[in-house]
């Protein structure tokens, strides 16, 4: 098969297109072949070489979100069959131990990611735990099931598992363009909660408007607490949900009220971050709290509500994955809302 893989970390010259061997199944795997992946912040990250999970080794084939037909199955599976359209749940927690991906569960040690650690759909064809793949309707395009896997369980998780987001409660959203929080937006509205988007250009700050927020700021170049205490009438938000790290940790901060709790799942901007007040802090009852990854029992329910089609899938762009190498030069200059699309 042709795949886009790397050998050594740097620009997008590492890229490399060329024949690999085919993925076989184990017993309890299947092969998708790859109709659609899209891209996340961590496969440009990795391919730099700026950070790379435990567990991470060479060659590296990218791609977390996937989506696709079944084309092998192993002797022991039976939820699925050779045709069927399935997206795949990339975190390797949960995995059976026939699987020949198994042993790479630990949620908090070198947990194995489809595409983040081991090959993923940056390819025509993908190795799978059967227990990790999930239906696609017939009516869903597949590229709509490839932007979903990665943004809208670990927006889900922040957003309810770990921050507690309840309808009727405010919560302010950065980077509104991002894959995660084009879902996230979309995720908190649909739980009945008021969204504050911000994002880097007043273009964006439309989109998220267009997408459900029910406010949007410039955080380039306004003061984003400010943004926060006046859509609240000074009361402050109930959550920020945020991925941008040190550029906007202190403005989150400050943005939030009474118990107010900054939920953090990324640090795209960087990773080191300061406390501007220990005194708002603790008088507030301020909690600041670490998104760990989502358990594999939290990927259906979520996929079925995506399945209702309540959702607008937001797709900024797609390539052929030759012209992954484009794909990413687009990620990394934040030129792009929504999600971009390979198509191997
Ligand atoms: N914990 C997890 O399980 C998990 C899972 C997925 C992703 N993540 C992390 O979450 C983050 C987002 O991932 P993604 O794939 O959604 O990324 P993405 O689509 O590439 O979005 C990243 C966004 O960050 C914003 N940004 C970067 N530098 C900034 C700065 N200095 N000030 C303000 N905004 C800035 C940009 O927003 P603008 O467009 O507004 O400029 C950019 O579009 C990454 O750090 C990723 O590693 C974590």
């Amino acid at each position: 098969m042709k795949a886009m893989f790397y050998n050594q970390a740097g620009g997008p010259e590492v890229l490399t297109y060329a024949d690999v061997a085919d993925p076989e199944p184990g017993p309890s795997d299947v092969v998708v072949d790859v109709a659609a992946t899209s891209l996340n912040r961590l496969d440009v990250v990795q391919r730099n070489g700026w950070f790379q999970m435990p567990g991470f080794v060479y060659p590296h084939i990218a791609g977390m979100d996937i989506a696709g037909t079944v084309s092998a199955v192993g002797d022991a599976v039976g939820n699925v069959s050779v045709g069927d359209r399935v997206v795949v749940d990339p975190s390797l927690a949960g995995v059976a131990d026939d699987s020949k991906l198994a042993g790479r569960g630990d949620l908090f040690g070198d947990l194995g990611i489809i595409g983040g650690t081991v090959d993923g759909g940056y390819a025509e064809k993908c190795l799978v735990p059967a227990t990790h793949v999930y239906p696609v309707p017939d009516a869903m395009p597949i590229e709509h099931a490839a932007t979903f896997p990665t943004c809208y369980l670990t927006a889900a998780h922040a957003l309810f598992d770990v921050g507690g987001l309840t309808s009727g409660e405010t919560v302010m959203i950065h980077a509104a363009g991002s894959g995660l929080s084009t879902a996230g937006i979309q995720l908190a509205k649909n739980a009945g909660a008021t969204v504050l988007a911000t994002a880097g250009t007043d273009e964006k700050c439309e989109r998220a408007l267009a997408l459900g927020a029910d406010h949007a700021f410039n955080n380039r170049t306004g003061d984003v607490a400010g943004f926060a205490r006046e859509v609240t009438h000074g009361a402050g938000v109930n959550m920020v949900f945020d991925h941008v790290g040190t550029a906007l940790f202190g403005p989150s901060l400050f943005g939030l009220g009474i118990h107010g709790r900054l939920v953090n799942c990324g640090n795209s901007s960087g990773d080191d971050a300061t406390i501007p007040s220990l005194g708002y802090l603790f008088h507030s009852g301020i909690k600041i709290m670490g998104s760990d990854p989502y358990r594999p029992e939290e990927f259906g329910p979520v996929w079925e509500t995506f399945c209702q089609g309540d959702f607008e899938v937001v797709i900024d762009s797609e390539f052929a994955l030759a012209d992954a190498a484009e794909a990413q030069d687009k990620m990394l200059a934040s030129d792009f809302f929504g999600k971009i699309v390979l198509r191997p």
